[in-house]
């Protein structure tokens, strides 16, 4: 079969190469992809944003099935879209996908079916957002939260109520964030620590996939500004057995029951940002896709087909297939540019990638990678994710920390405690 995979992340390099291993695909296609995806797929010069270009790419190539990586166009209906004219794509629709595209539509939800969450208020009226903040002491943490899609930036820890009020400003009154500033979140700061839960949905079956943990702080140590994720390790120990047992039955089986209560058939992949009290899972976010850097770390800990659970959850068939896992760790260190998560530089040559690829145990995932005449060089803010497995955590950790040094480019940073956390405990 012909798959169409869209992205240009590390995510979708990580997809197109688990895909690849899929004796069911004889081609794969990546719309816009990357100098890794050219490896494995075919490059196809359309943005993943323009749904009308996709739909012609895919049903003018016989595409069979379509991948959607990032959020995008999950939000503006790219799987409606497919659907309407009869084709595979496998992704929630618009409906589904607004747990991510509006975190109002998903704190509702939420309160409605009594699953752990901050607790918070929704306002679409700046004044009323600001009355509220008067019920805390002025030294109560807050967390205020733009209500749309804001590649992960529209959020913001405040310390005390006249911190909340400044981020209230920012995000309603000038309008940072965009058109995502029209309504906002303020919900109680909860402590505890953090963890990605990904999980395969078919609107009434799910299957969860191996806990992961990001580092979204650009320094060691959890130092510095947001990014959209600096490493992943999987498996995470923070998600024991018992916080996986409240996590199904506090949040997973009311969530997807309460999705169909509303007319809701979620069905894809479904990501669940935890924070860990003690052992007490509550929800800080959902996406609607897989997660960027954990898909990097999950998938390859996968034995089973992916394209099998992609066709298993479109047939609502989940429950028949028995989803496996290698027993294995994995930790991936993203290599970024000078400047990242601020602005910086493209067109680095990169060096040292194929030596690093040579290595037992290593795979080079591309994220802002471009090919020029014989160079890769990089095009984006994240540029590799570099991925090791071994027995345990701690040789996946020195596979990958073998690697990245390996690999050179003009102002390249990484964090060299990824997967360190695991070990704390
Ligand atoms: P979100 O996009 O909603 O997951 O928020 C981004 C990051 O902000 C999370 O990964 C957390 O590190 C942090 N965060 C969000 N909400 C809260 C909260 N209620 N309490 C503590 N930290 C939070
Ligand atoms: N790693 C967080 C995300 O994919 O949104």
């Amino acid at each position: 079969m012909k798959v169409l995979v869209i992205g240009s992340g590390g995510r979708e390099h990580a997809l197109c190469w688990k895909i690849s291993k899929s004796p069911k695909v004889k081609k794969i296609f990546c719309a816009p992809g990357n100098a890794g995806t050219s490896g494995v797929a075919e490059n196809v010069a359309l943005k993943a944003e323009d749904i009308e270009g996709l739909l012609k790419f895919a049903s003018g190539n016989s595409v069979d099935l379509t991948v959607v990586g990032p959020e995008a166009p999950l939000a503006a209906g790219i799987v409606d879209a497919f659907k309407m004219k009869g084709l595979q794509i496998f992704g929630p629709d618009r409906k589904a996908a607004q747990l991510e595209s509006s975190k109002v539509f998903a704190k509702n939800l939420m309160r409605k079916y009594s699953i752990p969450t901050a607790d918070y208020g929704a306002f679409g009226d700046y004044d009323e957002a600001v009355k509220y903040l008067w019920k805390f002491a002025s030294d109560k943490k807050l967390v205020v939260k733009a209500d749309g899609l804001a590649a992960g930036k529209g959020v913001l820890i405040c310390n005390g109520t006249k911190e909340a009020g400044s981020a209230l400003t920012c995000v309603m009154r000038e309008k940072v964030f965009g058109a995502a500033g029209k309504e906002a979140i303020i919900e109680e700061y909860l402590e505890g620590e953090e963890a990605s839960v990904q999980v395969f949905v078919d609107g009434e079956h799910y299957a969860m996939m191996v806990a992961a943990q990001d580092h979204k702080r650009v320094f060691d140590r959890d130092e510095g500004p947001n990014t959209g994720g600096m490493g992943a390790y999987a498996p995470a120990p923070v998600f024991s057995e018992e916080v996986r047992k409240k996590t199904e039955a506090r949040i997973l089986k009311p969530l997807i029951s309460g999705l169909k209560k509303e007319g809701i058939e979620y069905k894809g992949v479904l990501y669940v940002g935890l924070m860990i009290s003690g052992t007490d899972p509550y929800v800080l976010e959902y996406n609607c896709r897989f997660g960027d850097p954990e898909t990097q770390v999950v998938l390859p800990l996968l034995k089973t087909d992916l394209i099998e659970i992609a066709e298993k959850i479109n047939q609502k068939q989940l429950d028949k297939l028995k989803i496996e896992w290698y027993n294995n760790s994995a930790v991936s260190v993203v290599m970024a540019s000078k400047g990242y998560p601020g602005s910086y530089e493209k067109g680095k040559i990169i060096t040292g990638l194929s030596e690093a690829q040579k290595l037992e145990n290593i795979t080079v995932f591309h994220a802002g990678t471009a090919a020029v005449g014989p160079d890769t060089v990089t095009a984006g803010g994240r540029v590799l994710s570099v991925t090791g497995t071994g027995y345990g955590l701690k040789d996946a950790m020195e596979a990958a920390y073998k690697a990245v040094p390996m690999i050179k480019f003009d102002g390249a940073h990484f964090r060299k405690d990824i997967g360190g956390k695991a070990f704390k405990k």
